[in-house]
């Protein structure tokens, strides 16, 4: 078991004084015996994009599930607002206003985007026997909402599976702001995506951030990071291998970090070795 740090003050501010929405501080999180964080701090701040960059494997998922409420944290402190929590569910993370777009999204793929919209959350009119959905409401917000964070979608009532993987993400970011987020987290969600689509998703990740959300953005790659981000933390197997502020390190240097640096200089010469003569195309035996 890993005791966590003796913290003197409860409430410690960002390195510019403001307290962080989220903040994590040396947590780590055991899957049975198998390590998947140790030691790993980050901040998130109203109005900023967090970018935690690693490759698979590193822990980044985890990292997601402990600051939605899905799993608990072994050790370290996640606070909330300066406060120090462990949160029991995702309905919990959500009532405290943090709101997360998973890679897969839980969305039904043939209900309307506007039904998709509302989903856990739908408002009704009418009482006892006489209760029902407002529809109505919910079409008119969903559009209205849409257009507001500049989405065009044809048809609110279109299902919401025959929008592209892109326009589904954007839906989620859109959702996330129209219920109040306050920090919005976000798994790898140009990870499917081509280069337009990508572009597409973060400018409506920045828009959060200029919403004044706080935003986690997960990501394997360095160049949307550096795009959107403010903050990037990055990590390898399941430790902190770096954490800069944007005006610290370069594209270049935060790509070569996360590409892993030394070992890739490695794997070059690797690769550059002369092919064994009379092996080729065979395995080499290691
Ligand atoms: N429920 C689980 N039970 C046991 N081990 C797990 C569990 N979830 C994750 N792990 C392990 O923890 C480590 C970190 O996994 P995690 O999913 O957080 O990585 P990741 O950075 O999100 O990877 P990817 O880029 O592939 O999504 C991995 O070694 C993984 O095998
Ligand atoms: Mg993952």
């Amino acid at each position: 078991m890993i005791e966590p740090p003796e913290e003197v003050t409860p409430e410690r501010p960002g390195g510019d004084g403001r307290t962080p929405l989220v903040e994590l501080d040396g947590v780590s999180k055991y899957y049975g015996n198998i390590r998947a964080l140790e030691g790993v701090s980050l901040e998130v701040h109203a109005g900023e994009i967090t970018c935690v960059l690693g490759d698979n494997g590193a822990g980044k998922s985890t990292l997601i599930k402990i600051v939605s409420g899905l799993h608990r944290h072994d050790g370290g402190d996640l606070r909330i607002e300066g406060e120090s929590t462990a949160l029991a569910s995702p309905r919990e993370a959500l009532d405290r206003g943090i709101a997360t777009v998973y890679q897969d999204l839980a969305v039904v793929p043939l209900m309307p985007v506007w039904r998709n919209f509302f989903l856990g959350s739908e408002p009704t009119r009418g009482k006892g026997p006489f209760r029902r959905l407002d529809t109505a409401l919910m079409r008119e917000t969903t559009r209205g909402e849409l257009r507001r964070m500049g989405i065009d979608l044809r048809d609110v009532d279109q299902p919401i599976g025959t929008l592209s993987g892109g326009e589904r993400q954007c839906v989620a970011i859109a959702r996330a702001v129209y219920f109040g987020a306050k920090v919005l987290v976000l798994d790898e969600p140009t990870a499917a995506l081509g280069v337009k689509q990508s572009g597409v998703v973060l400018k409506y990740v920045a828009a959060a951030r200029d919403a004044g959300l706080g935003v986690v953005l997960i990501t394997h790659n360095p160049h949307h990071a550096y795009l959107v981000g403010n903050r990037f933390v990055l990590l390898k197997r399941g430790v902190m291998a770096g954490s800069h502020l944007k005006d610290e390190i370069a594209l270049d240097e935060l790509t070569r970090q996360m590409a892993g640096g030394s070992e890739l200089e490695e794997l070059s010469h690797e690769l550059e070795r002369a092919p064994v003569p009379g092996h080729l195309g065979g395995h080499p035996s290691d």
